[in-house]
């Protein structure tokens, strides 16, 4: 599942690599497809007790930043991703909202094992929705680890229960399968959230295609992100997670806050 306003069903490398370029508008960070994910990392910081002041937040395969808005300015950002010129504009609209500490770098998917930001340590590691695109997702899982300080916390989000698999997702992903990637990895679980029902009836509108199905797409997302705003975005998930279930609604996001064995 891509992301946010326009960003779905996308069909090649190249548009897909694209895809966050120009998406730093106040619409773009509120719709659903991106929001959603936000309220999700920060559900698991809340539960888990972590603060995000003077922190080190890792992000790996940022996107278009939209966790990074969301922690004060006194952390120190640092993140990858694969489009060189959606990480400069990215660190351009975290400097203009006063981040003093912005470390954004390109991924060179090729060589992502040499990136400098593999080597340093942080306090809150992010990878959402990316392991899906990996052949190897238990090496990075392993890797990101070894980035964590002591008492660290790696957050990884994934999309569970799709309707229509994404062209650019080499794995279905279970619950079972990602927890079986933690335990190889080395990593125990802390805490673990089977969340956003809300978005299960809305996945075959996110899933169209063509002009007129982009277009539903971004309504809808949008429509859900005022939603999730009005309702409150530390109430949202935490309703569906009641709701859905009764709904026949199933959780599309898996939430794990994963720590060091
Ligand atoms: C669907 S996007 C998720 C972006 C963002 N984290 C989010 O949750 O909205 C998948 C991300 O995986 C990352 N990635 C890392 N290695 C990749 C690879 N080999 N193939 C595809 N994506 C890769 C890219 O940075 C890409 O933006």
């Amino acid at each position: 599942m891509l992301d946010a306003v326009g960003e779905n069903a996308i069909p090649s490398q190249a548009t897909f690599q694209a895809c966050y370029r120009r998406r730093q508008t106040r619409w773009h960070h509120t719709a659903y497809m991106r929001s959603a994910k936000v309220m999700l990392l920060r559900r698991l910081l809340v539960a888990e007790k972590v603060a995000l002041e003077g922190a080190r937040v890792f992000d790996y395969g940022f996107g278009a930043g939209g966790f990074f808005l969301a922690c004060p300015t006194s952390a120190s950002l640092f993140g990858v991703e694969l489009d060189p010129m959606a990480t400069v504009e990215t660190t351009e609209a975290l400097c203009a909202q006063g981040f003093a500490h912005v470390d954004l770098r390109p991924l060179d998917v090729e060589r992502w094992r040499e990136n400098g930001l593999l080597k340093l340590r942080y306090d809150v590691v992010i990878c959402s929705h990316v392991l899906e695109h990996l052949e190897t997702p238990v090496e990075l899982l392993h890797m990101l680890g070894r980035c964590l300080a002591p008492g660290g916390v790696l957050l990884v989000l994934l999309p569970i229960h799709e309707r229509r698999r994404d062209s650019h997702h080499v794995h279905e992903v279970t619950p079972e399968l990602a927890l079986g990637w933690c335990r190889e990895a080395g990593l125990a679980v802390a805490r673990r959230f089977d969340s956003d029902h809300a978005c299960d009836c809305f996945q075959p509108v996110f899933a169209r295609k063509g002009a007129l199905g982009r277009l539903a797409a971004q309504g809808t997302s949008l429509g859900l992100g005022l939603a999730a705003k009005l309702l409150g975005e530390d109430r949202w998930m935490p309703f569906w997670d009641r709701l859905g279930p009764k709904l026949g609604l199933r959780p599309t996001q898996l939430a794990l806050a994963l720590r060091a064995a």
